[in-house]
């Protein structure tokens, strides 16, 4: 279909490229976290038992190591066997899978995890988890988007407006994360084998078969070998709620009407499908907690709390790319409000937390009468197109 994603389109920091059969995935950047992403990720598999690697249906992929160079001219790559699978978004995006079928492949991933993966490994709890997760996170994200004189108008803010609706802005978000009250959400007695990096990009599947578990690969692991259960549950709800697919795969359009005034819209198209796939996430909240021995309501509010601090720091590794797109960077800042908002809703106010509710920004006022999201024409059509180029997008951050 015309639009679809290229195959090696990832999410991480790294380089991708296919020779030979293998996928080369490649840090060659400054930050650290590059490269350790790739040595933990390669850890991970390795840690795989021999029996579940060797079950006839490739559950994870091949992958080895190479490092190079020293200082400034360090290379980091992880090969890894190219698998004749597609991941579950770029399926969806091709059209290559329906509603019915996306929802069936994704309980057939699931079975996956907690039949085989999610019990690899498990110990209680160690100090700290919370603090590495939380805090450490939210203190380095903070301190590279401020430097980023563009995101002033978000940082600077008590409240914004998005669509309309006026939320709390930036730094009631930061202080909110760091509390006690949240580091106490996160604190979990038990940690599990979990992947870690669990979106839709990162399940891969055969979308000409019948769903079904035994043609269901993962690939793109964290990398830690021990986490909390509902950073798992989280990071699919990135996809399943908050539009990570549409906004990485730009099918959304950002607009800013005025200072702290936001418009994020997401393209239709594909929302019968992402709201299938919630229906999933939100039913599995239940066997996620059981398998914790958690309560599903404290479980569902712990996925709330890490997802505002995952997305928050999401936005900071895309400003660290190599060619980092400022729209996109903004849109996950405002995802993070929008959760945030979400989050404290369920959270302080003790609403029941069973069900994560529709997705983020359904119910949300459809763009103003002339804007055409996802087109060319109209103020807000040309908003989008304009942002595509660094210039404009820095004329667009500067305006007002
Ligand atoms: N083993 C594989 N077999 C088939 N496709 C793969 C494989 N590994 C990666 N890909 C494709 O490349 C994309 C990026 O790879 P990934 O490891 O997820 O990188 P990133 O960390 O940048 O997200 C995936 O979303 C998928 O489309
Ligand atoms: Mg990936």
């Amino acid at each position: 279909m015309k639009g679809a994603p290229d195959r090696l389109a990832g999410g991480s920091l790294c380089d991708l490229s296919l020779r030979g059969g293998l996928i080369h995935k490649r840090y060659a950047g400054p930050i650290e976290r590059g490269h350790e992403k790739l040595i933990r990720e390669q850890a991970w598999f390795e840690m795989v038992p021999i029996a579940l690697r060797n079950t006839g249906s490739p559950l994870f992929p091949s992958t080895s190591l190479q490092l190079g160079g020293r200082g400034r001219r360090r290379t980091t790559t992880l090969l890894v066997e190219t698998l004749d699978r597609e991941t579950m978004t770029k399926a969806i995006l091709a059209g290559r899978v329906d509603r019915r079928r996306a929802a069936g492949w994704f309980r057939a991933a699931l079975d996956v995890l907690f039949g085989k993966i999610y019990g690899m490994r498990t110990a209680r709890v160690r100090n700290g988890l919370a603090e590495g997760n939380q805090r450490q996170r939210l203190a380095l994200a903070t301190a590279g988007l401020r430097s980023s004189t563009s995101l002033g108008d978000l940082f600077g803010r008590e409240t914004i407006e998005i669509n309309g609706r006026a939320l709390a802005g930036l730094p009631h978000l930061l202080q909110w994360a760091s509390s006690d009250t949240t580091a106490a959400l996160l604190t979990q007695p038990r940690l599990f084998a979990i992947h870690g990096n669990l979106h839709f990009d990162n399940i891969l599947i055969d979308p000409d078969r019948a769903p079904h578990p035994s043609l269901v690969s993962f690939i793109d692991p964290r990398g830690d070998l021990l986490g909390a259960l509902y950073y798992d549950l989280a990071k699919v709800m990135t996809s399943a709620h908050s539009h990570y697919d549409e906004i990485h795969y730009n099918l959304y359009t950002l607009g800013r009407p005025g200072p702290g005034r936001y418009e994020l819209h997401f393209r239709p198209d594909h929302e019968p499908t992402y709201a299938a796939l919630l229906e999933v996430a939100t039913a599995s909240a239940a066997r996620f907690a059981h398998y914790c021995g958690q309560e599903p309501d404290d479980f569902v509010r712990a996925c709330l709390a890490c997802e505002v601090i995952h997305t928050y720091s999401l936005a900071f590794y895309h400003l660290k790319r190599r060619h980092p797109d400022l729209r996109r960077v903004t849109a996950y800042l405002l995802i993070a409000c929008l959760l945030f908002d979400k989050a404290t809703k369920w959270i302080e106010q003790d609403r029941p937390a069973g069900a994560y509710g529709h997705r983020l920004l359904a119910g949300f006022p459809p763009p103003a009468p002339g804007a055409s999201p996802g087109g060319a024409g109209g103020r807000f059509g040309r908003l989008a197109a304009e942002s595509k180029s660094r210039s404009a997008i820095e004329g667009w951050n500067g305006a007002a």
